[in-house]
């Protein structure tokens, strides 16, 4: 099959151009990435050959091997090899079997499967009695991992005398976990382990393909055979329920190459521009994606191509570009004067230390304009800002049907949260679902993508900051002031699916900022979807040590936080008949709700037979009559039950209840828990469980006469009635003390490796050890993910020197470490060690055990230089094997069971998170954690 040309490619389109035409000829011999970082040949701009015979070709062969299936839980991938059972660096034997509990007789072997002309594969094991699986395992015995492989050759461009520079690989994986290309000769040659790539197992929308540079030089003169390996894993959450077929993975790898060069080009898909509204922006933020072909490369400039009057745009930073690496440059709008063109051109200055000319790029963007708002003329329209200081992001919202001026009060904006893999972006299904409100705002968030981290971390952030992004454009513009919003507005929450899951999730880590919550067709969490009692590594691990890597799951765990929605309005919705996510998911949020609280105002509506999605809904009387309902009486406070508890597992993300706030916790990685009667006489008891300090806003206690806390009577002097914020810290077991003044120390910002992505700023990828180009891989790989995964936009910056002349300037955003344990540069960073972690000797220590065994994987959070509220995260091993194992466990995707802290070995490869060799959750103030740690 032929995946590749020089000027065709046969990948996919996600709705943007094809802008990979390899016909540039003009560097020798970049073989290795580090040579591509370090290089230094000047190179002349070729122009563009239009002769395929003038360039390199590849070629994967269409035919499969397919080995498997094997019992996995969801997301075990990322612990075990991707080629479980087997190991590609040495031969494989085609023959052998393999033990496996899905099939007869207990062995599986290697059968054979096609793949399309178009590189689709679907892999399926009918031989498997799915059905008697099932019916006793359920969803769960229906996830399996297969390891599949095939052939990729590679053809130097015809008539070449060995003067071509090698190319690298563009990849398309689509819906397989991670793959790999190794070098024919296996055994023989390469002793390196191999390089394991993320594919785009969710197949989101705009997706770049990935750089991957060939594990060996091709032959310049004859066709070169590498292995292709692909880690394929069944998840019922990414294939749906097979109903009464076998489970069928639909894969589609296809792979081109590009021929590295030293320039950079535009990538119109990636690009961020919001609407325009009667000329004016909606929103200040612009986003141009520009990728590397190779070379450093800094956007230093933008300037519009023709001036417009009262319209410009700025570089808001100067943004740098590691070889193969695209980032979204951000701009942003400044205007005075309306903008009625129908494209926006923009000139980029681009320089690189290796080129002695500056590189211009010319960007054009079609803009969408709509007309100025009138009563019988509204439309949905699309907002743009920055999250995190500096990425571009979009929202699409639907603007009130009536002007507020006669009806002073605003009401709160309705935030409507989607379903995984679902695109506001180029689909307004989400917004067209819902019924525009005659005094509020719809809003619905990007989510950072289609599947975002399931509207936590990151997610979660974003959907609070596009309400205030909102606010604050609708204010720019008096306009729009007809229309206008409160700072820090309450809001309702509405969501379907993986959304109506985020709703019950912001609204109980929230309370207080939401008045009222119609989540529909959720799930409750990730094991109550599907469990994981398939699990391979679940035979072999201590259950000790799961407990402790399973707390990283407890604050996604929605029904352990419905304590806290006992005073809210809710009105769960679930189709009767929904076979993707069953309906007593929401059956069982409300039987948790009201064993809080029978008197909950909860209502729950089963709309029989309708399935998973239906039009209606999010869109019938019921919810307009509570939405009604709940938006007359917003301007209140809801009413405050007799007894409320509220449950926090990580303070920094977390708000209050009635104005009551967990601050930090005793012990993290437990749940914390603040219990408030309501007494008679104006008294008001308070029982806490592993609560280490809390406050309470000045006016919600307003009225009481006295206060019990746990063993404590305190007294509530006139001082601390006038302050607004009162704070209680821990006084020994049971006891407390009060204290008038907002303690604002930083609570704890870690408690699971996911809390890392949630940045205030771009991220820092840092290779401590400039010259070693697999750190450098696993940096790009890593920064390739965070924009796939979730748009997240990350700075490579190669070696210790280099990053502290970085520190030097400042940095606020969350900083990655990556390095080897042994590494001198390592030591000087952990020289006043701020967590158990240290350097001694040239090994990495904690506690009484140190760690220079072969292929262990470290990762650990840590404290962030310059920024409290920010942290870093070092993610080291002992050798290039135990650095992908480390790589792999990267909180990209939801459902990792990562703590704090974690060190896996070779072990894992065969039994996942069992060989885990140590994992925990930091203490207050970042120390260690007896209870919440586990040491092998
Ligand atoms: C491959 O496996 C088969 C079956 O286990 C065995 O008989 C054969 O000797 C193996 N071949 C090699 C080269 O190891
Ligand atoms: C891959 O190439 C080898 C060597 O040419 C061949 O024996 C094998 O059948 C090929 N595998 C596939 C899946 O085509
Ligand atoms: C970007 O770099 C240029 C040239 O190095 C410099 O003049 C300019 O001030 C920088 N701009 C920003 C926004 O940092
Ligand atoms: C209403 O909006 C549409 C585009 O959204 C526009 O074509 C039309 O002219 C507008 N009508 C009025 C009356 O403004
Ligand atoms: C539930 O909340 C709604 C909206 O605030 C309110 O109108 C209704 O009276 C409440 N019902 C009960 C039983 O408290
Ligand atoms: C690596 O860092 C050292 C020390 O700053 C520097 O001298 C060297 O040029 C750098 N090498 C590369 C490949 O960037």
């Amino acid at each position: 099959m032929r995946v590749g040309t020089g000027v065709r490619t046969t990948h996919r389109h996600f709705g943007g151009q094809n802008v990979y035409r390899v016909a540039y000829l003009y560097r020798l011999s970049v073989l290795l990435l580090l040579s591509l970082l370090t290089g230094s040949t000047s190179a002349m701009q070729a122009p563009l050959s239009h002769s395929t015979a003038r360039s390199w070709r590849a070629e994967l062969t269409q035919s499969w091997d397919v080995l498997g299936p094997f019992p996995i839980h969801a997301r075990e991938q990322h612990f075990l090899s991707p080629s479980f059972p087997i190991n590609v660096a040495e031969p494989i034997n085609f023959t052998s079997t393999w033990p496996s509990a899905y099939a007869d007789n207990g062995r599986v072997g290697w059968t054979k499967t096609q793949a399309s002309p178009q590189g689709d594969l679907s892999i399926s094991f009918r031989n498997i009695r799915w059905t008697d699986l099932r019916a006793t395992e359920g969803w769960a015995a229906l996830q399996h991992h297969a390891v599949l492989h095939t052939n990729l050759t590679i053809y130097p461009p015809p008539g070449a005398n060995g003067a071509s520079p090698a190319p690298r690989l563009l990849v398309q994986l689509i819906q397989g976990s991670y793959i790999t290309i190794v070098p024919a000769s296996v055994g023989s040659v390469s002793s390196s382990p191999p390089e394991w790539h993320a594919g785009n197992i969710y197949e989101m929308e705009r997706t770049l393909p990935r750089a991957i540079e060939l594990p060996t030089p091709p032959s310049s003169t004859g066709p070169t055979t590498y292995h292709v390996f692909v880690s394929g894993d069944y998840e019922i959450r990414l294939f749906g329920d097979p109903k009464r077929n076998a489970p069928t993975q639909s894969i589609k790898l296809t792979i081109d190459v590009e021929e590295p060069s030293d320039s950079a080009v535009l990538e119109p898909t990636q690009d961020v521009l919001c609407d325009f509204l009667d000329g004016f922006a909606f929103g200040d933020a612009l986003g141009l994606g520009v990728r590397s072909r190779g070379g450093w490369w800094t956007v230093s400039d933008a300037v519009l191509a023709s001036k417009s009057d009262g319209f410009d745009v700025e570089l808001l930073r100067n943004t740098t570009i590691a070889p193969s690496q695209t980032r979204i440059v951000p701009l942003h709008i400044v205007q005075t004067a309306p903008f009625r063109k129908s494209t926006l051109t923009i000139k980029l200055t681009l320089s690189s230390e290796t080129q002695t000319k500056p590189l211009t790029l010319s960007a054009s963007l079609p803009v969408k304009h709509l007309p100025a708002w009138s009563t019988n003329n509204l439309s949905a329209i699309m907002g743009s800002y920055f999250y995190a200081q500096e990425m571009p992001t979009l929202f699409v919202a639907f603007p009130p049907l009536l002007d507020n001026i006669k009806n002073q009060n605003s009401q709160p904006p309705i935030l409507c949260l989607h379903g995984a893999g679902v695109d506001i972006v180029s689909s307004s299904m989400m917004i067209d679902s819902l019924a525009p409100q005659q005094h509020s705002w719809l809003v619905t968030p990007s989510g950072r993508t289609p599947w975002g981290l399931d509207w936590h971390g990151p997610s979660a952030k974003e959907a609070w900051n596009s309400v205030d992004a909102l606010v604050t454009i609708v204010a720019a513009n008096p306009a729009w002031h007809a229309r206008q919003l409160t700072a820090g507005t309450p809001v309702v929450l509405m969501g379907h699916s993986n959304g109506g899951q985020g709703a019950w999730y912001l609204a109980s880590r929230f309370p207080d900022r939401v008045r009222g919550v119609i989540p529909a067709a959720a799930y409750v969490k990730s094991q109550a979807y599907v469990s994981l009692s398939m699990s391979r590594s679940g035979h072999f691990i201590d259950p000790a040590a799961r407990a402790i890597l399973e707390s990283s799951l407890t604050p996604d765990d929605n029904d352990l936080f419905l304590s806290n929605l006992v005073d809210t309005p809710v009105l769960a919705i679930h189709g009767g008949n929904d076979d993707n996510v069953p309906v007593w998911h929401s059956r069982e949020y409300l039987s948790v709700l009201q064993t809080w609280n029978p008197d909950a105002n909860v209502t729950f509506r089963e709309d029989a037979r309708q399935p998973h999605w239906y039009p209606s809904v999010l869109k019938n009387a019921q919810v307009q009559a509570v939405l009604d309902n709940i938006l007359q009486a917003s301007t209140q406070r809801h009413p405050r039950s007799k007894i409320f508890t509220l449950t926090v597992a990580v303070p920094s993300e977390s708000g209050s209840l009635h104005g009551w706030k967990i601050e930090r916790l005793s012990v993290p990685g437990r749940l914390g828990r603040l219990t408030v009667h309501t007494l008679a006489d104006n008294q008001l008891r308070i029982v806490t469980s592993n609560v280490d300090r809390f406050s309470v806003l000045g006016d919600a206690w307003e009225g009481f006469a006295s206060l019990q806390v746990d063993n404590s009577a305190l007294e509530i002097s006139p001082e601390l009635l006038n302050s607004d914020v009162v704070t209680f810290e821990s006084d020994g077991r049971r006891a407390w003390k009060i204290s008038a003044q907002n303690l604002k120390a930083p609570s704890q910002v870690s408690a699971r490796i996911q809390s890392f992505l949630s940045t205030t700023a771009p991220f820092r990828l840092i290779v401590l050890d400039n010259t070693s180009s697999r750190d450098t891989s696993l940096a790009l790989r890593i920064a390739h993910d965070l924009n796939v995964y979730h748009r997240l936009d990350a700075e490579i910056i190669l070696g210790y020197e280099a990053f502290q002349d970085q520190l030097a300037s400042g940095i606020t955003g969350n900083i990655l470490i990556i390095g080897d344990a042994a590494s001198p540069a390592l030591a000087k960073l952990l020289e006043n060690p701020q967590t158990s972690f240290r350097a001694e000797n040239n090994r990495l220590a904690i506690r009484d055990a140190t760690f220079d065994e072969a292929g262990l994987g470290i990762l650990f959070l840590h404290p962030h230089p310059q920024n409290a509220d920010a942290q870093m995260l070092f993610l080291l091993s002992t050798d290039a094997s135990g650095l992908e194992r480390a790589g792999r466990l990267f909180p990209i995707r939801t459902g990792v069971t990562v703590p704090d802290w974690v060190i896996t070995s070779s072990r894992a490869d065969q039994v996942g998170a069992a060989g885990v060799v140590g994992a925990g959750v930091w203490g207050t103030g970042w120390g260690w954690n007896e209870a919440m740690s586990w040491l092998y």
